[in-house]
This record gives C-alpha cells, sequence and structure tokens, in this order.
C-alpha cells in the first residue's frame, strides 16, 4: 500500500478503531475456548469484550493453523478488515533452538549469529508469526542478573555487532519476502543495569557511560532497519523508560532516528504506578502517549483511557495518529495488507522446522559457542581410554534456556546420545550422579514452582554408583552447571555457583579419580574458582541448544578445535561483581601487590577469574608484537594496525584477533581498552596471517562532559592479542 493510502485509511478509522490497533493482548485470549479468560483475568485487568475483539496485535500464539484461523474470524469484524499482528519471543529459535545469545556472543562471529536469527525468522513465519521480540541487545555487567543469558555481552562494539547482524537475519532486505519476520530491539533503554543485579531494579547511569557503553547496540540495531523496539521495565535516572519522553521522544526517535513501532514491555506502562511516577493508569496512559509509546503490552492502560482522554481533550488526537499511522506502516512493511497470513502455512511447518538444515546450524554454532577455560592435555579426549561421564547433565535433554519458549526438548541431543555415537559403548558408561538442584530443593521457574522430588537416599545411592564408575575410568566426564530456570526473567541469583549437591558430586569423584574433564551448563559467568583449581579441563558449554550433545562431543572428541571466547568477564567471585574489561582508569592504579593505598580489595585479587576475550585452543597461537603504520596520525587519515599470528601448535586451529584501543589521556577519563575491531583466522599447524585493522578518528571519539562527541588529540596505546588482558601494545599520537 502507498504511504497516501494508509494515511487514508488511518483517517477513516474511528477513535475506537485506532485506540484498538494500540492494545496487544496475549494469545491466550483466543482460545477456542475462552470463556474462563473473559471472565477470569480479562475482567479484573479491564479489558472490554471490544477490546479482545479488535485488539491490533497479539503476542505468545503459534502455530499457522491457529494463527490463520485467528486472522481470519479478526479481519472479518475490524471495521476495515485490518490485519492483525502476531509476535512472539523467538529468542535464540523457535523449535530448533541455537545457543542461547550469551553463547553466540563467545562465537565472537556476529555474521554466524545472524544465519541463526534468519532460520529462526524462518520456522517463526511458516508457524505464522510476523515479529519476534528480539535480539536484546542489552549491555551486561552483572552476572547476578538473570537476563545475562539473554545478551550477547559485556562489550558496546561486539554487541552493537550482534545486534546490526540478528536483525538483519530476522527482516533480511525487506521483511515481506517469504520468510522474513520484523525484529524488535528491547529493552530500551539500560535494563542490563539493574542495581544490584536485582531483576527490574532502578538504574542509574552518567549521561557519558549511558551513551558510549548502553546505548550503542540499541543505535547499530536500529541502523541496521529494525522495524520495532521495546522499552524497558526499569527507570533510567529516576523516570521509568516506558514514559521516558527524553529517552524515547529525544534520543531514540530524536537522535536515533527510529521511526518504527515503539511497544511497551509486559505491562511496563501500567507498573510506573508502583514505581512512583504515575499516580493512575490514566495518567500512566497520557505519559506513555506523550514519550511516544505506540502498543500497551497486555494492559488496559491505553484501551480504558486514551478515548475519554481525548475527548476531554487532555491529549491530542494527534498523537494517537502518529501512533497508529506507524502500526499500519509496520503491517504493510510485512506484506499483511495484501496477505494476512504471511508465510504462516501448515505444510511448510511440518518441512522447515527443525530441518537438517536448521539443526547443522545449530551444531556449528555451538560447537564455535563453547570456550575450553582449562585445559592441561586431557583434551581433546584420548577416544581409546574408558571414560565415564558422571553429573546431571550427561542426559539432560532440557537444554535450552527458559526463553527458548516453543523450543522442542524431545528434539534436544543429550551428551549420552551424541557421546553414543562416537564413542566405543564398552568403555564408556553414564550416570545421573545427583539431581540439578539437590534433592528437596526447589526453584520457581515460568510455569510455576518445580520441586527436586527425588527422595534424598535415591541421590546418595546414585552418587556411590557414579564413584564405583569413575574408580574404573581412565577418564571421568562431568556435566554439570546451574538449571536452566537459574537464569533468564527474575532469576537474579546472588550466589553464582554450581549447585552445591553438584560439587559435592564433583568433590567425591575428585577423591576417586584426578582425571577430571568438566563441561559446564550455564546462563552466567558463574565463581569457578574450585573447579579452575581441581579439574584438568573446563569446557564452558552456556545453553547450548537443541544440537548440544553434539557439538560438546565434537568438541571433547577434537572434530572442532575449541574457538569460542568469553564475551562477559567471569569473576573472581561475586564480590567483585559487576566485574568488567572497560572500566574507567583510576587514580590508583593496582600495580603493586605490596601497597595498601590503590584500588583494590584486600582479600582477593582485582583481575577477574577469566577475562573477557578469553578462550583456549587445542592448538597454540603466538601474536607477533603490534605495529603502527605511523607514530602520529591526523583526524582525515587511517591508521594501519598490524600483527603476525602464527598456529604455533600441532592442528589446525581458530584464534579470535582482537584489537583494543585507549585514549591515554583526555576530557573524561577514558576506559582501560576498549574492543574496537576483531578478526577470526584460522590457520593450519605452523601457518602464519598478517592481520590487520584500519584506525580512524570516528573510533576514537567519545561523549565529553558537556555532552559533545567527538576525539580529543594525545597519545593512544593500542593492543592486539587474543584476551582483554593482552599487553602487546604500540601507541601513536592523534593530532588536531
Ligand atoms: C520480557 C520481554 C518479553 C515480553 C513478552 C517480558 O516479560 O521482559 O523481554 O519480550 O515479556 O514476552
Amino acid at each position: 500500500m502507498l504511504q497516501s493510502e494508509l494515511i487514508k485509511l488511518r483517517d477513516s478509522m474511528s477513535l475506537q478503531e485506532k485506540i484498538d490497533q494500540m492494545l496487544q493482548l496475549n494469545g491466550q485470549f483466543y482460545e477456542e475456548n475462552n470463556e474462563d479468560v473473559l471472565t477470569g483475568p480479562a475482567g479484573s485487568m479491564g479489558f472490554t469484550e471490544q477490546d479482545i475483539e479488535m485488539a491490533g496485535s497479539i503476542l505468545g500464539a503459534k502455530g499457522a493453523e491457529r494463527l490463520i484461523a485467528i486472522q481470519k474470524a479478526y479481519m472479518e469484524k475490524q471495521p476495515h478488515h485490518i490485519p492483525m499482528l502476531f509476535m512472539l519471543d523467538v529468542i535464540h529459535g523457535l523449535e530448533t533452538v541455537f545457543p542461547a545469545p550469551l553463547g553466540l556472543g563467545a562465537t565472537f562471529e556476529p555474521e554466524l549469529a545472524g544465519k541463526c536469527a534468519s532460520a529462526a525468522a524462518k520456522e517463526a513465519a511458516v508457524s505464522g508469526l510476523h515479529v519476534t521480540f528480539s535480539p536484546m541487545v542489552d549491555l551486561v555487567r552483572d552476572a547476578r542478573w538473570g537476563r545475562v543469558m539473554e545478551s550477547t555481552g559485556e562489550d558496546p562494539y561486539l554487541n552493537g555487532l550482534f545486534a546490526a547482524e540478528q536483525v538483519k537475519g530476522f527482516q533480511g532486505e525487506d521483511m515481506s519476502e517469504p520468510y522474513k519476520i520484523c525484529a524488535c530491539i528491547k529493552h530500551f533503554a539500560a535494563y542490563g543495569a539493574p542495581n544490584a543485579g536485582r531483576d527490574y531494579n532502578t538504574v542509574e547511569l552518567s549521561e557519558h557511560t549511558l551513551r558510549d557503553f548502553y546505548l550503542k547496540s540499541y543505535k547499530a540495531g536500529i541502523d541496521a532497519g529494525a522495524g520495532m523496539v521495546m522499552t524497558s521495565f526499569n527507570t533510567v535516572n529516576g523516570v521509568p523508560a516506558s514514559t521516558n519522553k527524553w529517552l524515547m521522544r529525544d534520543i531514540l526517535r530524536g537522535e536515533m532516528g527510529f521511526d518504527g513501532v515503539l511497544i511497551s514491555d509486559y505491562a511496563a506502562i501500567l507498573e510506573t504506578i508502583p514505581h512512583g511516577h504515575s499516580a493512575s493508569p490514566s495518567d500512566a496512559a497520557v505519559k506513555a502517549l506523550e514519550a511516544g509509546v505506540d502498543i500497551d503490552m497486555m494492559t488496559s492502560v491505553y484501551s480504558a483511557n486514551l478515548l475519554k482522554l481525548v475527548e476531554e481533550g487532555v491529549v491530542p488526537e494527534a498523537l494517537i495518529d502518529e501512533a497508529v499511522l506507524r502500526i499500519l506502516e509496520l503491517k504493510n512493511k510485512l506484506g499483511l495488507f495484501e496477505n494476512p497470513y504471511k508465510d504462516g502455512d501448515p505444510e511448510k511447518e511440518k518441512e522447515i522446522i527443525l530441518c537438517e538444515e536448521h539443526r547443522a546450524l545449530a551444531r556449528e554454532t555451538a560447537a564455535k559457542s563453547l570456550v575450553l577455560l582449562e585445559n592441561d592435555g586431557i583434551l581433546p579426549l584420548d577416544t581409546t581410554k574408558k571414560v565415564a561421564f558422571i553429573g546431571p547433565y550427561t542426559s539432560e535433554k532440557h537444554i535450552i534456556s527458559s526463553w527458548a519458549i516453543a523450543g522442542n526438548v524431545p528434539a534436544c541431543v543429550t551428551i549420552e546420545e551424541a557421546a553414543g555415537e562416537v564413542l566405543c559403548a564398552e568403555k564408556t558408561s553414564y550416570h545421573k550422579g545427583c539431581t540439578i538442584l539437590g534433592s528437596g530443593n526447589q526453584i520457581i521457574s515460568f510455569t510455576g514452582i518445580m520441586k527436586e522430588t527425588t527422595p534424598e537416599e535415591e541421590e546418595l545411592r546414585w552418587m556411590e554408583e557414579a564413584c564405583e564408575a569413575a574408580k574404573e575410568a581412565d577418564i571421568v566426564v562431568m556435566p554439570l552447571g546451574e538449571h536452566y530456570a537459574q537464569s533468564g526473567e527474575a532469576s537474579s541469583r546472588a550466589m553464582i555457583d554450581v549447585p552445591e549437591v553438584q560439587m559435592r558430586l564433583f568433590r567425591r569423584i575428585k577423591e576417586v579419580n584426578e582425571n577430571i574433564v568438566v563441561l559446564l551448563f550455564h546462563g552466567r559467568p558463574l565463581d569457578l574458582r574450585e573447579l579452575k583449581q581441581e579439574a584438568r579441563a573446563v569446557l564452558a558449554c552456556w545453553i547450548p541448544g537443541t544440537e548440544g550433545g553434539h557439538a560438546i562431543m565434537d568438541v571433547l572428541t577434537g572434530k572442532v578445535n575449541p574457538s569460542g571466547k568469553l564475551p562477559m568477564s567471569f569473576p573472581y567471585c561475586v564480590g567483585q561483581v559487576p566485574v568488567f574489561y572497560n572500566e574507567y582508569q583510576t587514580g590508583r592504579p593496582f600495580t603493586d601487590e605490596n601497597l595498601k593505598f590503590l584500588s583494590r580489595y584486600m582479600d582477593i585479587p582485582n583481575k577477574p577469574l577469566y577475562p573477557f576475550g578469553y578462550g583456549l585452543s587445542y592448538t597454540s597461537f603466538e601474536i607477533s608484537p603490534v605495529k603502527v603504520s605511523s607514530e602520529t596520525m591526523k583526524a582525515d587519515e587511517t591508521l594501519t594496525v598490524s600483527a603476525i599470528i602464527k598456529n604455533t601448535g600441532g592442528c589446525s586451529g581458530t584464534e579470535v584477533v582482537q584489537l583494543y584501543i585507549q585514549d591515554q589521556t583526555a576530557s573524561v577519563v577514558r576506559p582501560v581498552k576498549e574492543l574496537k575491531g576483531l578478526q577470526k583466522v584460522t590457520l593450519q599447524p605452523g601457518e602464519e596471517k598478517e592481520v590487520s585493522f584500519a584506525v580512524t578518528e570516528s573510533m576514537l571519539q567519545f561523549t565529553r562532559a558537556d555532552g559533545t562527541v567527538g576525539s580529543e588529540p594525545g597519545i593512544f596505546s593500542v593492543w592486539i592479542g587474543n584476551s582483554s588482558e593482552t599487553e602487546n601494545k604500540a601507541e601513536f599520537d592523534l593530532k588536531k
């Protein structure tokens, strides 16, 4: 439809009809027998029958047949036959589940995450969906926050690359094309910085930190063309994001140029009342509308108040017109006016969902996401040896996150299944050893309270049986880790460790067998001090997804040489959190163990246990001293920074070569290092390659105290290395 036709359509709609477009309800309301919903939550939440019949979009429903039926019924009733939008959280895949986003970050390969997004879009599109609430691009620094699992990590540059590639993967060049869906950048803004890592908590950030760290990845996603943005639950410097005019009007729409649909997070507009910012739902509606929020997710704040507010002249209808036009534009961009069902097709669902191609991509990506944290040479596994797999993740099918809401758990490949395909059955045994949480413990998941009901005696028996097996084995591989419901939304943890029962199992096994390889399942960085010390190898597997078992066995057996790198620092212990590599310089840097009055802890090191960008390989690499093409650089010049990387080990491998820069002196203190470039290089044994990066003035800019953005002349340090702790440094002088 032409823009002029959209405007004509909008202008022919009644005010009520327009307001309906601004409401999003969840799929529950559209079950065939929805009487319970209508008489239950709907009533108490203030939804009318009109709202339920006419809401412009729904979330949380899927399945081609169902969505086609809902669309058909809706359009028949909708006065202008405007189609409805179907949205769902397709976070790391629909039924084929790719690694959780933090694992995607660990691939340091944004294009690969783009391919995963494209495959996820294909599965979502054939099941009738139009929009995914993804990617989440929030920058994260606090491992206690459960949602770090949904982010690609702590670095603005890396997050920006991932944001852009994922948006392109979901949307393609044109989201009306087959198998493309609209992406939604979330959660705007700075949701990843809740105080003390507690979900939904206050966010207080200086403006330059907000701009130089937190806002970058949203901007990257918007520049890549994201059709939607979602607000966040938190306040930003005192004002809830969902009613924050400065954030939404001035920054998002004004500075970043976002002209797509802005949706609130789930009930976030209404929550500005308990925040103490809005006095009533009506007040919240005014504030959110003035801030430019187009769709209210799952409350009646807009639907119950906007009509009256316009009639009474409190808000101009023009604000509603503006929002409705954006919603119609999105429907048009998706091609829904021509084909309201888009790609929804029950036959295609059978063909595409969980197809071989998607599973192969999930396997490749999961293998590339694994980060080898420790290895004294025990890996790759000597497959002629007797191996005992001991731990609760040995045969665990649920290796997808709590956000993989449409993920197919039975289709997941366990470690036992994958090991059975490649290891000699006579020499391999599998033992649970204990439960994930420990007998009697419970956890609140999305679906309610889950209690570990295995009797304690049973668990003890498993442990003893596992010990017997460990005695017989040459090598013990221990798949351990967090429960999937220990990370994700509303899953903050103050103690970021492997559940105690599993550590008990580990210690028992260690008493009888020294040769332990730990495979870690986790949605966040964990306190790994003991495992680092006591295991012979530790492999971070994140939440690996459908093909997790295969991917892990590929790496254990050496079929794939690990190349993953940490996208988030792993703290020494929880007391160090938040710990991140790109911190600002202090006036008393920690340079001497024997001095007291420095910026340091008395009882733990300053450095994380494992830094950002770190990860081992089965081979070794040497990086030559970094070279700069000139000792000086003018603002309009490009400097080349290079080094030679050589594979000095015995097998082919891939290294992530990382470029870091620091402005040594500036009007605002600068981070000690900032990632500014990366290249993945694959080399055969003995092979070497020159890696070079172009440094331009725009890479040296930052936000000054007065809010202006620019670079400042002076000396810069530049490093090329294979982790954020590299000391391979040179300098150059930026001239005016
Ligand atoms: C989450 C969002 C999600 C939305 C819809 C909220 O609780 O914060 O990330 O997209 O629900 O499911």
